[in-house]
């Protein structure tokens, strides 16, 4: 069924207020969302933190079940966590790696994981071994396969949808090539979480790391992990506490069984609740749906976008989705977005991803080029893309 857009703007306060064109920074929470998280809140205020959560338990189990569904997964193949970069650096840090391995990463790898690779490698003895892209801006699948031929490859990263390019990387493609190879496929999802239908056994991936305040429209410090449970013993996390392990006498510890190893021990109820809630409302209205509308609108800008002289739109990939990266002849990017601001709509400001991870891996110095990057979900409309446009300098 396609989006009811009327009701879920109904339900969507803050398009009073904004058109909100930064849903790869943060969404609009939906009304349902901000009620569950307020009155988890109300209960901890009522009758205890402890309580609230033991009240809550059954709903805060079901979590794990939605972000399962959401994803293709079985509920002990999920963890919860408060950021997805904290998520997937959790997980890549719980690796027993092989000193003088390689590890395969995108171009466009979000570069808060390539700092977190870099500190992985210096730890590790690793060489980490950058793929190109293919002549469409996406990752080069045939490097990859060289590559992987060449052997002593530990483990292939990729961010599905980078953070400033609207491409969406073919990941079940790579997925498929590293199961071939037997050789362990990490795929940030954070940016495709909840503007696309995700399926781990499809996409070929053991590891998926999300967050829950993009387009899955959760609570701000929310995120979550999947890890395949047939590989879940090759991860130890490195700080282990009360909820992760149990104290087995003289043979030392015995680490939880799931994937909540990954976890610690306290954590924000309310948000975790607000999470689960988030994806209920993604799964309700079906990510086919919500892929066809983000898709067609963000379409819509990109053609608005290039009908003005002065704009040039910066999206790669064959497979596109909702962020849309431009900028504007003779203006900063972050003039553009204040000037945006200034009429209540919100972009951001981004670094171009290309040549980024090379310079995080390697210290070099990169012309920190930014580019606008307008992002839309299935609350937005025709109008507020027009507006956009229509306010830009020619
Ligand atoms: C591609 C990608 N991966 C990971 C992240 C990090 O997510 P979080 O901020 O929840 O750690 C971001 C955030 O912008 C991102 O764009």
């Amino acid at each position: 069924m396609p989006i009811d857009v009327r009701a879920v703007r109904e339900q969507t306060r803050g398009v009073l207020n904004v058109a909100h064109l930064n849903n790869a920074g943060s969404s609009l929470v939906p009304g349902p969302v901000a009620e569950t998280v307020v009155a988890h809140l109300r209960r901890e205020e009522e009758i205890g933190g402890y309580e609230a959560a033991e009240e809550a338990a059954d709903r805060l189990h079901k979590v794990y079940s939605s972000v399962a569904r959401l994803i293709g997964a079985r509920p002990d193949e999920i963890a919860l966590a408060e950021s997805g970069s904290r998520a997937w650096a959790v997980a890549m840090h719980s690796v027993s790696f092989v000193p003088g391995s390689r590890l395969l990463i995108g171009r466009s790898e979000y570069a808060g994981n390539a700092i977190a690779l870099r500190q992985l490698a210096r730890r590790n003895d690793l060489q980490i071994v950058v793929l190109n892209d293919d002549p469409y801006g996406q990752v080069d699948v045939e490097h990859l396969q060289r590559e992987l031929e060449r052997g002593n490859v530990a483990m292939v990263a990729l961010t599905h949808v980078p953070m400033a390019d609207g491409l969406v990387n073919p990941a079940a493609e790579v997925g498929r090539r590293c199961r071939a190879a037997g050789v362990m496929f990490v795929l940030d999802a954070c940016q495709s979480v909840g503007q696309m239908p995700l399926n781990v056994e499809f996409l070929g991936c053991d590891v998926l790391a999300g967050t829950g305040r993009k387009f899955l429209r959760g609570p701000r410090g929310t995120a979550f992990l999947y890890v395949r449970a047939s590989v879940l013993g090759r991860f130890e996390p490195l700080a282990l506490d009360g909820l992760s392990a149990y104290s087995s006498g003289a043979e030392g510890l015995e680490i939880r069984g799931d994937a909540r190893r990954f976890e610690s021990w306290e954590a924000s109820i309310a948000g975790r609740l607000g999470l689960g809630r988030a994806v209920e409302y993604a799964l309700d209205l079906g990510l086919e749906a919500v892929q066809e509308r983000v898709g067609s609108l963000a379409e819509h800008l990109r053609t608005e976008l290039a009908a003005v002289p002065s704009v040039t739109v910066h999206d790669h990939g064959i497979s596109r989705c909702g962020i849309v990266t431009f900028s504007v002849k003779g203006h900063e990017a972050a003039d553009i977005r204040a000037l945006l601001t200034d009429h209540r709509i919100n972009v951001s400001v981004a670094p171009r991803s290309s040549g980024e991870v090379q310079s995080i891996l390697t210290g070099s110095a990169h012309a920190a080029e930014t580019v606008v990057r307008a992002s839309v979900h299935y609350y937005n409309t025709e109008d507020e893309i027009l507006r956009l446009a229509g306010l830009l300098p020619r």
